[in-house]
């Protein structure tokens, strides 16, 4: 695990957008695992600069999204098809043939689940995934639990999401309770992983993640066993990591201030 801890939001966006690119650059095919909500959305952001300045070619690029709400219909402001169609989608050149969600109004939902899951095998697995993290520790939406859930699946939201995720809905009431995520084992099947936190909201949330026992009760701590995750955190959510984090853990885990000093290992 490579921890680096950048100045604020917008370098978070712009050195997530630089993994990115570079993960296109150096295989034009990938196939990508793209998360929502507010942390990406100055890595979208400076994708899209990427792609109008510099012309990063999303032709070939396939992307399979975390989670979707259920019972959010497509064009809802608030379904994560919008939000990326809105944030990124529309904005490059990717194949619409090549994006794929789930679809949160399936009515079978079980099913929607195994076909999400076989799609991303039949594409031979993800290279590169990026997440967010939730202040409960989850990824994607794979909520503090008493096992992994492995595959894609069907969740039911805790309480402290809904109330984390009203801020995007006109009332709490409104937030669905319910929605499809890639499971545990299909992130961790992903060749790369890029991590993004932002805010000292989520300060604990990275301490535990990056340094506490491996346990579904805080599903993001999981990523201690991956053998390629990057973690870009701003400077607000590194606070419980500066603080805390003891010498032997320091050693345990590859720190850096400054990212920079890992561009030779994107482009390898
Ligand atoms: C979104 C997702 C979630 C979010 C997490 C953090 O696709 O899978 O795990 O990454 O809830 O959300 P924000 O960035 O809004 O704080």
């Amino acid at each position: 695990m490579r921890v680096f801890i950048v100045k604020n939001y917008e370098e978070l966006g712009v050195q997530a957008a630089q993994i990115v690119s570079g993960q296109i650059y150096v295989k034009p095919n990938s196939i990508l695992g793209l998360a929502t909500g507010s942390t990406p959305l100055s890595m979208y952001r400076h994708l899209v600069n990427i792609y109008q300045e510099y012309g990063l070619d999303f032709s070939e690029v396939t992307t399979f999204n975390l989670d979707e709400y259920v019972g959010l219909p497509e064009d809802d402001k608030n379904s994560y098809h919008y939000y990326m169609y809105n944030h990124l989608f529309r904005h490059v050149n990717l194949d619409r043939m090549k994006i794929h969600l789930p679809d949160g109004m399936a009515v079978n939902i079980d099913e929607e689940c195994l076909a999400y899951e076989k799609a991303i095998q039949d594409c031979g697995g993800i290279d590169l995934q990026v997440l967010g993290i939730g202040q409960n520790g989850h990824i994607g939406f794979n909520e503090p639990d008493e096992k992994f859930e492995a595959y894609t699946h069907e969740v039911k939201l805790k309480q402290d999401t809904i109330e984390a995720n009203a801020r995007f809905f006109d009332d709490v009431s409104e937030v669905p309770t319910r929605a499809v995520s890639m499971g545990i084992k299909t992130i961790m099947q992903a060749k790369k992983v890029v991590l993004l936190a932002n805010g000292s909201n989520k300060a604990e949330a990275v301490y535990r993640a990056v340094c506490e026992s491996i346990t579904p009760t805080n599903p993001a701590s999981i990523l201690q066993l991956h053998q390629d995750v990057i973690v870009i955190i701003e400077e607000g959510a590194a606070t419980y990591l500066r603080d805390r984090l003891t010498l032997q853990q320091k050693e345990r885990i590859l720190f850096f201030n400054k990212i920079h000093e890992c561009n030779g290992i994107i482009a390898s």
